[in-house]
């Protein structure tokens, strides 16, 4: 699905939301080219500055690498865009017009702004197919329909996801049966059923074999285009695989950014992160 159509689903969602209305009674604007952008971030925790003066800003159908030491800020960024965490003062926008500070989680979720935590939380006990029509449903307690009751598009929908993520031939088995990498496929399977527009994926590799890495890869890199992505990721082999563009984050702000070759180059990166 191009890119543009993702953008008219989000604007149809809108008519669906009484909240869009209220919040926002416009299309998300991205006639700058830009998705996602943060400016002048702070937030602090007990006085040690977790977020300082972040800027940050992500191209529609970018797929974006960040890195960065341990405790540099990459997940807290993450918590920000999302709605879990509020900064001290900063903006942040999707598109030029949305201001996902004004909107609570579940409605930037709602939105189009989807995120995979590190650990997959599939449901364990239901087929693979049956995760999909749950995530579809977008309502985790509603019991997992047949398949047989959906209409031929929420198929489509559900075929094209699971080719996607490379596991159509295990869509009848108990998503508990796969392996770690599986699982981590099947909940960017999910999260593609709500058709998001941005997708935050916290460091995706961890625990995963050689083989599930390249192809957790391929998948990525997929994606982009047709979603914006962010990946947070500390594994440099896949993200020098797969970034384009690379954002080094330092003490809470951007220390460096371009590409692998470039950031790896530059002499503060190495100081305080790939020198080590
Ligand atoms: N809720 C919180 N309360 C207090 N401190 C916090 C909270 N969340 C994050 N921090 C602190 O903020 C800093 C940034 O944490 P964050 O988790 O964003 O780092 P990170 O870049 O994701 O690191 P990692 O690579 O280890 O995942 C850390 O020093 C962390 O201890
Ligand atoms: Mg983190």
């Amino acid at each position: 699905m191009s890119f543009f159509r993702q953008l008219g689903k989000a604007i149809h969602r809108e008519r669906q939301f009484g909240f869009m209305h209220l919040a926002q009674d416009v299309e998300l604007d991205v006639s700058h080219g830009e998705i996602l952008y943060l400016e002048g971030l702070n937030l602090s925790f007990d006085g040690f500055k977790a977020i300082d003066d972040l800027n940050f800003y992500l191209d529609a159908g970018e797929l974006r690498c960040v890195i960065g030491p341990n405790g540099a800020g990459k997940t807290t960024m993450m918590d920000i865009i999302t709605g879990k965490t509020r900064p001290d003062c900063g903006s942040a926008f999707f598109g030029l017009n949305i201001d996902l500070l004004r909107l609570c989680e579940s409605e930037i979720a709602q939105i189009g702004i989807g995120r995979k935590f590190q650990k997959p939380t599939v449901f364990e006990c239901h087929r693979v197919i049956e995760n999909l029509e749950l995530a579809m449903a977008g309502d985790k307690r509603v019991l997992p329909t047949l398949f047989a009751g959906l209409t031929g598009e929420q198929r489509d929908r559900i075929d094209s996801a699971l080719a996607t993520i490379g596991l159509t031939e295990h869509a009848y088995r108990n998503a508990g049966a796969l392996s770690h990498g599986q699982k981590q496929w099947l909940e960017i399977g999910m999260l593609l059923m709500q058709d998001p527009l941005l997708l935050l994926v916290d460091e995706p590799v961890a625990g995963m074999t050689h083989q599930e890495m390249d192809r957790t890869a391929e998948l990525l890199q997929s994606l982009a285009g047709k979603h914006s992505v962010v990946v947070v990721e500390h594994d440099m082999e896949f993200v020098r695989a797969i970034a384009k563009r690379v954002t080094v984050l330092h003490r809470g702000r951007v220390l460096a950014e371009g590409t692998m070759d470039e950031v790896q180059n530059d002499p503060k990166v190495i100081e305080v992160y790939l020198g080590e």
